[in-house]
């Protein structure tokens, strides 16, 4: 069988208020999906939901990972199943290290050190800032390195990151770009990502892109969309949201 995410008519509020109002959403092994849409569309509402973060209420609708229901898992085990989510805000863990994690979610511990160095030197991150705490100390772009790290060596099914591209030098943002384009056909990877910005798909092949407005998927194109946005800004949409 081969891989899918599927999201169907998932509805979330957070601290009393829907935002999340009948998202759907399916992807396959080796897409890349990429979730565009104004500040406080529910994009990252969607990734906490789907991470299980305990302050989202998932009032109806239906996450799945190849039939599996992810909603009824707990945190970890939607890891373990091969989703891997990146926050848009990484959290800092002290006393946690980042080799700690990869072990903990289950990475083979035989060169496991090696790989995450030979992941880091891929998206130009200094490898001896894995010998951090995680997350603790690192600049908002390293954070955002770091979690590319553990998505190469974990190799999970599918990984939505929520802009990762944000506050990223152009040498990262390409080397990022490239690393998720790489995975794609490393391992199949399903690429989730939501950004604000063409630039990550300079190099990084949109299968699909959703507009998202008021917590809905409102419109879906190809890469294109991506340069309709850049000129027309989310305006249009608006209207496809109300109705
Ligand atoms: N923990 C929270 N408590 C209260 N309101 C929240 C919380 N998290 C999100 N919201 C609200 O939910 C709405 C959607 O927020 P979300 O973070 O999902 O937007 P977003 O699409 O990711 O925006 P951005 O592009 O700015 O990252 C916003 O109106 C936000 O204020
Ligand atoms: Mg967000």
């Amino acid at each position: 069988m081969t891989a899918e995410l599927k999201i169907e008519g998932l509805r979330v509020s957070v601290a009393g208020k829907e935002v999340l109002k009948g998202f759907d959403l399916t992807m396959g092994a080796g897409e890349v999906h990429v979730i565009m849409g104004p500040n406080g569309s529910g994009k990252s509402t969607l990734a906490h939901a789907l991470a299980g973060h305990p302050g989202y209420q998932v009032l109806d609708g239906s996450v799945t990972l190849n039939g599996v229901d992810l909603l009824s898992l707990s945190p970890s085990d939607r890891a373990r199943h091969g989703l891997l989510l990146a926050l848009q805000q990484p959290l800092e863990v002290p006393g946690v290290r980042p080799y700690d994690v990869m072990a903990a979610a289950g990475a083979p511990l035989d060169g496991l050190r090696e790989r995450m160095i030979d992941e880091a030197e891929r998206v130009v991150l200094r490898p001896e800032l894995l010998e951090r705490f995680l997350n603790v100390d690192l600049s908002g772009g390293e954070r955002k390195r770091a979690e590319m790290v553990q998505l190469g060596t974990l190799r999970p099914q599918f990984a939505m990151l929520d802009e990762i591209d944000s506050g990223l030098d152009v040498d990262a943002l390409s080397a990022v770009a490239r690393r998720l384009q790489a995975a794609t056909t490393e391992w199949g990877c399903g690429v989730l990502a939501i950004t604000h910005f063409s630039r990550l798909l300079q190099e990084l092949t949109p299968t699909v892109i959703h507009v998202v407005s008021a917590g809905r998927v409102v419109a879906t194109g190809g890469p294109e969309m991506a340069d309709i946005l850049e000129r027309d800004g989310y305006e249009p949409f608006r209207d496809l949201a109300r109705a």
